[in-house]
């Protein structure tokens, strides 16, 4: 079958992961011969990029499939394809639910797309679920941005934390090996990209599955000798890394952080719960203590760090006492970001089947007061930035305000300021910060002096 001229459009649901691996997705299908597609209407093969944390992420999915799957019955050559999280749970069954699907494939198989559909093409409905080990790619992936870049660092989880499904869904931890990794940035900079993120579900994890110890008993690969490995590529300015876990972050990892100009001084660490009992039961493998001795660590070494996050409210059996020691913890750290969430009990967990849960009234309640707190703190937290001058890496043009455009400083923060997009992308730009809010800032670009 001829795939020239044959459109296509992916929807995707989920974490940076996912969006990393729908971009690798689309730089598949577009090798193949397909274009994008704007309107998923128009579309000739329609991917779904499936997310399951959530209960609500997961019925999302849902709807937007019942439509695709009525199209299909007048565009019988409509090809349907759901990957992502919810494809490696569901597996068959997802199949027996919407019997229209060509293809249901799980997040390792994201590299194989293009033979899995050759097999749909030659007739057959496909699942591909079953654990593998991850190729590298060679297939450039059609990133979204022009300036900054996702990098695949670490696959996987082998946490169990008792509420969590990804390493159901994602299955073991596969890192890549530096040299792999080496290569995507480097290539990455020659393109023309400025900032990397390297990625991972538990990204400060990476390397122990990697061969070879040093002297010292630590594993040779580790997530600090990756940085500094990778740190001189040319053409890359900024380096971040997302997603650490409490368990691993080191301070080895950040006196680099603190010692690499690149190495963005913005961290996202969960917490969870800020209280040690829920922690254990959550199987987190670590205390409020440890996490606050985390973060004052971190701002020893660099004081003016963010520090972003994300809890769960009302998790099964959690306490109005217990829930403030989270509010404590958020009132005494000041994040400047905080991923909150209501516990959603999800299939093939531990606490889903637990006895304890609470009604939804308690879990939404505790949500708006945290939510609350989180506004309060985060606006605390930019009133630092007021009359300061910050380096802006521009991104885009403000959708809102096309006279403005927009980027981010090193610590993350969403900046808006007056400028032409044209000139500007990709540019590193000194901004003084005029406006604070509390998740954006704006200012007006500072002329560099020419002598
Ligand atoms: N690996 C990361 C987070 C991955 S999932 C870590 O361990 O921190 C992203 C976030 O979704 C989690 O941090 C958690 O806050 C939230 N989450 C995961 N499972 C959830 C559930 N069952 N209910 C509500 N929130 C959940
Ligand atoms: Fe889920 Fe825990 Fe793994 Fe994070 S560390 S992905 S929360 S199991
Ligand atoms: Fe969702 Fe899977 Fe990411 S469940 S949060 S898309 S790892």
């Amino acid at each position: 079958m001829t795939t020239s001229s044959r459109r296509y459009h992916i929807t995707t649901f989920g974490c940076q992961m996912n969006k990393a691996d729908s971009e690798r997705m689309a730089g598949i299908l577009e090798d193949m011969g397909f274009e994008w597609s704007e309107d998923p209407n128009q579309a000739d093969l329609i991917l779904y990029n499936t997310c399951t944390i959530r209960d609500n992420a997961e019925h999302k999915v849902y709807s937007y499939l019942g439509r695709q799957a009525k199209r299909k019955h007048e565009q019988p050559d409509l090809t349907i394809v759901v990957s992502g999280c919810v494809a490696q749970q569901e597996g068959e069954a997802l199949l027996r639910r919407v019997p229209e699907l060509d293809l249901v494939m799980g997040p390792q198989h994201t590299n194989r797309l293009q033979d899995l559909l050759q097999q749909v093409f030659d007739g057959n409905q496909v699942v591909a679920t079953e654990p593998v080990h991850i190729m590298e790619d060679i297939t450039k992936p059609r990133r979204d941005s022009t300036v900054t870049a996702w990098v695949n660092v670490i696959y996987g989880c082998n946490e169990r934390c008792t509420y969590c499904v990804v390493p159901n869904v994602r299955g073991v931890e596969q890192s890549r090996t530096p040299e792999a990794i080496r290569a995507e940035i480097e290539e990455i900079g020659r393109l023309g990209y400025k900032e990397v993120t390297l990625l991972g579900q538990n990204i400060d994890a990476y390397g122990r599955d990697l061969p070879g110890v040093t002297p010292e008993g630590r594993h040779l690969h580790t997530l600090t000798d990756l940085l500094y490995y990778v740190h001189d590529v040319p053409g890359i300015e900024r380096i971040r890394f997302a997603t650490s876990h409490p368990r691993y972050f080191t301070e080895r990892l950040i006196k680099a952080c603190a010692e690499l100009p690149k190495v963005c001084e913005h961290f996202h660490i969960p917490f969870q719960s800020g209280d040690n009992e829920v922690l254990k039961r959550m199987s987190r493998g670590y205390t409020h203590e440890k996490y606050r001795r985390i973060i004052d660590t971190i701002r020893r070494y660099m004081p003016d760090a963010s520090i972003s996050a994300d809890a769960i409210v009302g998790f099964p059996g959690e306490t109005e006492q217990q829930f403030e020691n989270t509010l404590k913890l958020v009132d005494d750290i000041g994040f400047d970001l905080l991923n909150t969430a209501a516990y959603s009990p999800r299939p093939g967990t531990p606490a889903a089947i637990w006895d304890e849960q609470l009604s939804e009234e308690i879990k939404s309640d505790r949500l708006q007061q945290l939510n609350h707190l989180v506004g309060i703190k985060a606006a605390e937290r930019s009133q630092r930035y007021m009359g300061r001058t910050e380096e802006v890496l521009v991104e885009d043009q403000n959708t809102k305000d096309k006279t403005q455009v927009m980027g981010r400083i090193r610590g993350n923060r969403l900046t808006f300021f007056t400028g032409d997009i044209n000139k500007l992308k990709g540019k590193l730009v000194q901004v003084k910060i005029t406006e604070v809010r509390a998740f954006s800032l704006t200012g007006e670009e500072i002329p560099v002096l020419v002598c």
